[in-house]
């Protein structure tokens, strides 16, 4: 059954849709919605689970969470968007490109892979929906999980971007970490779906990132048939919130060159 999900909507002209990590919400946003909707409209969901949606029942896939956004965009009224996405947002991204390429324009692709988790990584996310189940808790969120989040630059120099993540992080749910961990370790490899994306791509990330290697990105954009790379120096896997300033100029540039 899909979600309803809920969203804010800012701004005019190309719709923009940007999907968030795991665990955030579309807060992590709050630097875009600003920046960029004097250029485009910027519609920021909340994926299931998180922040103000509601929470899915079900088999957890990735492909739910894209049509929760295919049922949005109806209720919108849009035909085809540049969709955004930022790591599981990333994911959502290509799960709904996979099904539904007609609705894609564009795609921004930010600190995410189109490979399927190792087993190792598979396990550890089983191993993490467990526990918050278990527990009741998010505290294995807080141990594992944020630790991982940020780059050095931002955990050294920017503590005010350190509160806002944990702050975010802290209105993930263990329901909602169950489902996505869950939905993410069964998602499949991607490549073939941006081999055949015949639309722009922009492919942003982090150097500072340690969930998304190089190596990742490197793959991801060698799969896209129409790619533009940009790399943020002194930003970590966040890297929408990390260097907000970089991150939107990357994406007006790239909306720029759409219309
Ligand atoms: C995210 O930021 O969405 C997650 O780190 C994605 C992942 O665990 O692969």
């Amino acid at each position: 059954m899909t979600v309803t999900l809920r969203f804010q909507d800012s701004g005019e002209g190309i719709p923009l849709v940007l999907l968030h990590a795991f665990p955030l919400s579309a807060r992590m946003w709050a630097n875009q919605r600003a920046a960029l909707s004097d250029t485009c409209r910027v519609i920021t969901p909340d994926l299931r689970g998180f922040g103000a949606s509601p929470a899915g029942d079900g088999e957890p896939s990735l492909e739910a969470m894209a049509d929760d956004l295919y049922q949005l965009l109806d209720r919108l009224d849009l035909g085809s968007v540049v969709l955004g996405g930022l790591s599981m947002g990333g994911y959502v991204a290509m799960a709904f490109l996979r099904k539904y390429p007609h609705r894609v324009a564009a795609l921004v692709l930010a600190d995410t892979k189109a490979a399927a988790d190792t087993p190792q990584i598979r396990e550890n996310r089983h191993k993490l929906a467990h526990e918050v189940t278990e527990t009741a808790t998010i505290n294995a969120v807080y141990d594992r999980v944020l630790p991982t989040l940020l780059g050095r630059s931002t955990r050294d120099h920017r503590p005010e971007v350190v509160s806002e993540v944990r702050d975010i992080v802290g209105d993930a749910t263990p329901a909602g970490v169950a489902w996505a961990a869950q939905a993410m370790a069964a998602r499949p490899d991607s490549r073939d779906v941006l081999a055949k994306a015949n639309v722009p791509a922009l492919v942003i990330v982090g150097d500072e990132d340690q969930i998304v290697t190089v190596a990742d990105t490197e793959a991801m954009a060698d799969a896209l048939p129409k790619v533009t790379m940009a790399r943020l120096m002194a930003a970590g896997h966040l890297s929408a919130m990390e260097d907000p300033r970089a991150f939107n100029a990357a994406v007006r540039d790239f909306v720029g060159s759409l219309i």
